[in-house]
């Protein structure tokens, strides 16, 4: 059973500056709701009780975010606006442990993630980026405790990348495949497209043993100050076997202006209230 998920949100969002400067990141909305509560909300459908976030002081609108406004939540009875309270103060929250934790520096995602080293203690946990938005029948959360379930070990998603985009990303040297379950044989951080050892990269959604932080602690900066988790995971690899899973969905990376576009575009398409009236505008553009 996994019940920790951790959710780095401390990043400077560079690509989105300005907007990123006051609100986080993880806060722009897709919509009507902000990153962030896509991932969490993929968490606690799998049973996650505790959501530990690697956050900055700046961030605080992420921590006002899960919490439970009473005030409004008056305003909006007094002025008979009940149906509005289960998106103020959704129900799936109320037995949630949300859990800030600060990254001072930022040193990267596997910086990132040690901090939460101690809230974890021995047990395996997930990582979601919640500027990857995965939809699909079954979640790619869910996709990967089905295999943690049966091989106890960590395992993470992945997804087809072109040639001329692998070098972005972590990218896996696939082993033995079985059931769709690909036993990791290594993994590169970044590699150039001809040496990249396959074209899968990692994309953001993992099961993790907590072995991970011991090689997190011995893994060293790279040339931009930053400890990987894709180096942390290739050296864990030594200790134990790692199994990757070809994500079965939709993907949007929200990282990147494109994704983000893209993924509000799609998601307008597809929200009832709105899409015939996103379509005609859609059209009308010149
Ligand atoms: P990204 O690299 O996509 O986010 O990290 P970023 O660094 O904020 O974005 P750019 O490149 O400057 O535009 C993926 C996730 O990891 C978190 C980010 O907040 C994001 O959710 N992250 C990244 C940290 O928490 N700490 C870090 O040091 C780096």
């Amino acid at each position: 059973m996994i019940t920790k998920a951790v959710l780095p949100v401390a990043g400077l969002g560079t690509r989105f500056l300005p907007a990123s400067k006051a609100i986080p990141k993880e806060m722009l909305p897709i919509i009507d709701k902000p990153l962030v509560q896509y991932a969490v909300e993929e968490a606690i459908e799998i049973g996650i009780k505790d959501i530990i976030f690697i956050t900055s002081p700046e961030k605080d609108s992420i921590e006002k975010h899960f919490k439970k406004n009473n005030k409004i939540e008056k305003k909006l009875k007094q002025s008979g606006r009940d149906k509005y309270i289960s998106k103020l103060n959704p129900k799936i929250f109320s037995d949630i442990q949300f859990h800030y934790l600060n990254q001072e520096n930022q040193n990267g995602l596997g910086h990132a993630i040690l901090q939460a080293e101690k809230l974890i203690g021995d047990e395996s946990f997930a990582v979601l980026l919640p500027d990857d938005l995965f939809f699909s029948k079954k979640s790619c959360l869910s996709q990967l405790l089905e295999i943690y379930s049966n091989k106890k070990s960590s395992v993470i998603a992945v997804n087809k990348i072109d040639k001329e985009n692998i070098h972005r990303y972590g990218v896996i040297k696939p082993g033995l495949v079985k059931d769709e379950v690909i036993q990791i044989d290594d993994i590169i951080e970044k590699p150039s497209a001809t040496k990249a050892p396959s074209d899968m990269a990692v994309c953001g959604r993992y099961i993790l043993s907590s072995k991970i932080f011991k090689h997190l602690k011995s893994t060293e900066f790279d040339k931009f100050g930053e400890i990987q988790l894709t180096d942390a995971i290739r050296s864990l690899l030594n200790d134990e076997k790692i199994f990757a899973k070809v994500y079965d969905g939709e993907k949007f990376d929200c990282g990147s202006k494109q994704g983000f576009v893209h993924a509000t575009i799609a998601l307008a398409l597809r929200d009832e209230t709105i899409s015939d009236d996103i379509i005609k505008i859609i059209k009308e553009i010149d």
